[in-house]
């Protein structure tokens, strides 16, 4: 099933990163219910980031409570070795970053065989031209506005420029690939990631800050911005 953009203003994806951990399962209901497009899980190996968090058990015990697609950002290497666990955890879509192995044209090969939506992800000190040496195989590609690891990071307003760059290669190769945007993505940042092209915005603690009850406000204002 191809990535379709959202007919309501960008997709949002809640970073779970800023979710209360002890109660994942009724966390993601409540995310799902205020709108949520997608799932965002955040898997860290405290090693390619200076952070731990998440295995394929916990993508699969969160898979029964959400219907909308499970996006999974990996941030570990190597990753080849456990792309088909986080695949038969059912992640959705799965996100690679090139430094996270030697052969990235064959890993996102791997994960479309895998029959997932394969994700290409820059940081913030990656260059946006080798998205067109794999533009075919890529589904996804997911522009790092922090520096991996942490939520709650401020934006880095120079990755705008990227996202332009990406959204030119994109409609250019004509493959229908969708841009989403990941770190310190706030209301107020929202609509300029959306003017430079991003199809989707990753949000930790702009949608899970203010607890259950301000979900759907901001979500809404995220769309809305
Ligand atoms: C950073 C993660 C992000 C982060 C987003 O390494 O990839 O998804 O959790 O969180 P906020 O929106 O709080 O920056
Ligand atoms: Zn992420």
């Amino acid at each position: 099933m191809p990535l379709t953009r959202s007919t309501d203003g960008p997709i949002i994806a809640p970073s779970i990163l800023a979710a209360d951990f002890s109660r994942l399962g009724e966390e993601v209901r409540a995310v799902e219910a205020a709108g949520a497009d997608w799932l965002h899980v955040d898997v860290m190996d405290g090693h390619f980031v200076p952070n731990i968090t998440i295995g394929p058990m916990v993508v699969k015990a969160l898979k029964p409570h959400v219907k909308i697609p499970i996006d999974v950002h990996l941030m570990i290497a190597p990753v080849d070795p456990y792309l088909e666990a986080y695949r038969e955890a059912s992640a959705d879509i799965l996100s690679v970053h090139p430094e996270s192995g030697p052969h990235l044209h064959r890993t996102l090969g791997r994960i479309r065989e895998l029959g997932a939506q394969a994700g290409v992800v820059l940081n913030p000190g990656t260059p946006p031209d080798l998205v067109e040496e794999v533009i075919e195989l890529v589904d996804l590609v997911l522009i790092m506005s922090v520096n991996p690891g942490f939520g709650g990071q401020k934006f880095i307003a120079s990755q705008l420029r990227k996202i332009e760059r990406v959204r030119a290669m994109i409609d250019a190769a004509g493959t229908g690939a969708l841009i989403e945007v990941d770190g310190g993505v706030v209301a107020s940042n929202a609509g300029a990631c959306v003017d430079a092209g991003a199809d989707a915005l990753v949000a930790g603690t702009a949608v899970f800050g203010g607890g259950p009850s301000t979900y759907a406000a901001a979500i809404r204002a995220l769309k809305d911005a």
